[in-house]
């Protein structure tokens, strides 16, 4: 398998990313799928499209669950079955490979793969509290213990153990804001200073206000088929050559280190054996900047930089749009925004466009081959994708 077209992606999609005021997540879901089928005019999505996986992680935002069956049928993606896939902010990466294995395992041959969130229904104290649904219940929310919260753990001991500093936190910021606001999608399309984060309100504890994603709405929709049938489909297809999913304890007070996410170099090192591909072949990446302190420890979970330096990584301009590894063009989860059931398939939808030579002012020249990371929760799952261009 090495190497080889697991699955192939034909076309992707987005809605506008924001604060989506008098609109059902529904909706949002029907935008992204409908921008996705406009770029493949000869496919029939009602007739062609067998089967739906849809990342979705709280019902509570809206009061609704049972939430596949409505966002595909308002897609028009009805009678063909729809399965909602629920794995916090990487409820969607692992709805894509869900897809994946649908079509490898020959049952389908056409699948629609995405996910959607509509959060901004709540104020941030519900959405707070909704969010740490998908940390441990005893041992860390009946504790008091946030995203911002368990996050932040994580950077005072990246800090402890490595000297990073609140200004390499920051440049992340800075750098995906800046990519950001070249992406019409983004739900903030502003660059911010360093100053500017550096100055901005405190959250927790390393942690301040332009350290953290976004609450945002939004959805995400990728079509996926078998690798020999893209052709006749699609003249713009991305082939998926690797696949990784891993989990690490649910609670942080039972990993081994704070300092890495266990479940994401493991399902890195997964990936890059199947794609048989090495981190210096990598051109684009997505990684999941759920708060500053992740994308570090993901340079260094995906091998981009040894341990302990991720803060220097991001110092010296190398994930810059610009730079040798570009990281987040889409500005990522800090400036386009977290809606977290939509997130996974929201990054495949922005290497899609750069392996296609779509991405337009944040287009990365020649890239060949895109790598996803994402997490779920604190990291108790870790997801990752990469693909090739066609
Ligand atoms: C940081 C956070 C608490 C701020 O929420 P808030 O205090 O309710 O902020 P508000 O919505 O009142 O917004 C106030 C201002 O800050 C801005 N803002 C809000 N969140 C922001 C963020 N994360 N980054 C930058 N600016 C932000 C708003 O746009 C608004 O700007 P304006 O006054 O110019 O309109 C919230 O964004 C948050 O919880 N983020 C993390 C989400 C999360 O944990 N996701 C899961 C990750 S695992």
């Amino acid at each position: 398998m090495r190497g080889k077209p697991l699955a192939t992606i034909i076309s992707a999609g987005l809605s506008k990313f924001g604060r989506r005021e008098g609109v059902y997540a529904r909706e949002l879901f029907a935008e992204a799928a409908l921008s996705a089928f406009h770029r493949v005019e000869k496919l029939d999505p009602s007739k062609d499209i067998k089967a739906a996986f849809i990342g979705q992680m709280s019902e509570a935002y809206e009061h609704q669950a049972h939430t596949a069956p409505i966002a595909a049928s308002w897609a028009g993606i009805f009678p063909a079955p729809a399965m909602r896939i629920e794995n916090a902010c990487a409820s969607s990466g692992s709805a894509l490979r869900c897809g994946i294995m649908a079509i490898m395992s020959g049952l389908y041959d056409i699948v629609l793969v995405g996910g959607v969130e509509k959060m901004t229904n709540q104020p941030t104290p519900e959405v707070t509290g909704i969010l740490a649904t998908a940390s441990d219940y005893p041992f860390e929310q009946w504790n008091g213990m946030t995203f911002p919260g368990l996050f932040a753990l994580m950077a005072t001991v990246h800090m402890h153990e490595y000297g990073t500093t609140e200004e390499q936190m920051a440049a992340v910021a800075v750098k995906n804001h800046k990519n950001g606001a070249l992406n019409p999608n983004a739900h903030m399309q502003k660059e911010v200073s360093m100053d500017e984060v550096l100055k901005s309100r405190l959250v927790s504890w390393p942690l301040k206000l332009y350290d953290c994603s976004l609450i945002t709405d939004g959805a995400s929709v990728v079509i996926l088929t078998k690798p020999k049938l893209a052709k006749k489909l699609s003249d713009n297809y991305v082939h998926i050559i690797g696949t990784g999913q891993a989990q690490d304890t649910f609670c942080l007070h039972e990993r081994e280190s704070l300092t890495t996410v266990k479940a994401a170099k493991t399902a890195a090192q997964e990936a890059y054996k199947m794609a048989d591909v090495r981190p210096k072949d990598i051109n684009v990446a997505e990684l999941h900047d759920c708060f500053t302190i992740a994308e570090i420890i993901g340079y260094e979970d995906l091998g981009f930089c040894r341990p302990g330096q991720g803060g220097k990584y991001v110092e010296s301009g190398a994930p810059d749009l610009k730079g040798s590894m570009p990281v987040n063009t889409s500005g990522g989860l800090k400036s386009k925004g977290h809606p977290v059931g939509a997130t996974g398939t929201a990054q495949i939808h922005e290497l899609y466009l750069q392996l296609t030579d779509q991405a337009d002012r944040r287009q990365v020249k020649d890239a060949k081959i895109g790598l996803a990371h994402n997490l779920g929760g604190s990291g108790a799952t870790g997801v990752v994708h990469i693909l090739k261009g066609s």
